[in-house]
């Protein structure tokens, strides 16, 4: 368990922070009307490091999801189903300080974690094979997560590739079960004709795809 000083650390020090100087980059913030404050995402993310790792890199087995490197859209678009209840783990909402996160934290957070560079190796499913998960990646997901599983700006979707996929399947999971909303669209229904076979197939390519620099995926955002 988390120490309550750190808690209380973080609860105390998160509205202290300086600012941060301008960044171009942060287009998603700049649609929120917010500067980024880096440094305050910095302290507040020490709560969050106490799942996801000092950076961001989560845990082998996926129990706790890498973040590191996600884009800015995204983690943004999580830490506020997270902070109204649209998808929820409460011990992360609690140690994290998000229920009483403002919109200010999030962006900064956000800005944080984006910056964090990891290249994870992620294995693979022991019983899916990546050469059928290759046809129906293409056929199913391409569209919106991206040729490499890059994930995309304008589907707003998040990168896959670089993923443990034990998370990834928890999600598909919980997709299927109602709860939590694949696509932005309540009706999806990308996974209901998928046996398990086939989720694992297509986990095991998404497990070969390489966790890439920032520059490729700029290239496979256009
Ligand atoms: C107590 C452990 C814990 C703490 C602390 C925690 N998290 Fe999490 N986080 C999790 C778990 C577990 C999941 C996956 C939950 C699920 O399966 O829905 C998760 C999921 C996420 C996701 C979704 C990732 C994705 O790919 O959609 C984001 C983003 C995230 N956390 C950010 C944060 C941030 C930012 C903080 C600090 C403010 C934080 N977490 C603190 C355990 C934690
Ligand atoms: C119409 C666009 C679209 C298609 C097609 C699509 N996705 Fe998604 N997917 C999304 C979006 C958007 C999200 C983010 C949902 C959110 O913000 O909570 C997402 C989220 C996910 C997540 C959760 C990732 C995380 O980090 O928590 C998984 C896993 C996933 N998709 C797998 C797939 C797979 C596998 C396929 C193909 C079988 C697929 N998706 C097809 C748009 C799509």
């Amino acid at each position: 368990m988390p120490s309550m000083r750190l808690l209380l650390a973080a609860l105390v020090a998160a509205p202290l922070g300086v600012l941060a100087a301008a960044n171009d980059d942060d287009d998603k913030v700049d649609m929120l009307g917010m500067e980024p404050d880096r440094a305050a995402g910095e302290v507040m993310f020490r709560q969050c490091a106490l799942c996801h790792g000092q950076h961001g890199q989560g845990i082998l087995g996926g129990k706790y999801p890498r973040i590191a490197g996600m884009p800015t859209y995204y983690l943004l678009n999580a830490l506020k189903d997270y902070r109204i209840g649209d998808r929820g783990y409460d011990a992360m909402i609690v140690v994290g300080g998000l229920r009483t996160a403002e919109d200010q934290d999030l962006v900064n957070l956000a800005a944080y974690i984006s910056d964090l560079e990891v290249s994870l190796d992620v294995p693979a499913p022991e019983d899916g094979s990546a050469r059928s998960g290759n046809r129906l990646y293409r056929g199913d997901c391409k569209t919106c997560h991206g040729r490499n599983g890059e994930g995309k700006t304008r589907k707003e979707s998040p990168p896959l590739r670089g993923q443990y996929h034990e998370y990834l399947l928890r999600q598909i999971d919980m997709f299927k079960a109602g709860e939590r909303i694949h696509a932005d669209d309540p009706d999806d229904e990308t996974f209901v004709d998928y046996e398990d076979e086939d989720l694992l197939d297509i986990l095991a390519f998404i497990a070969s795809l390489d966790d890439v620099t920032e520059e490729e995926e700029d290239d496979n955002d256009k």
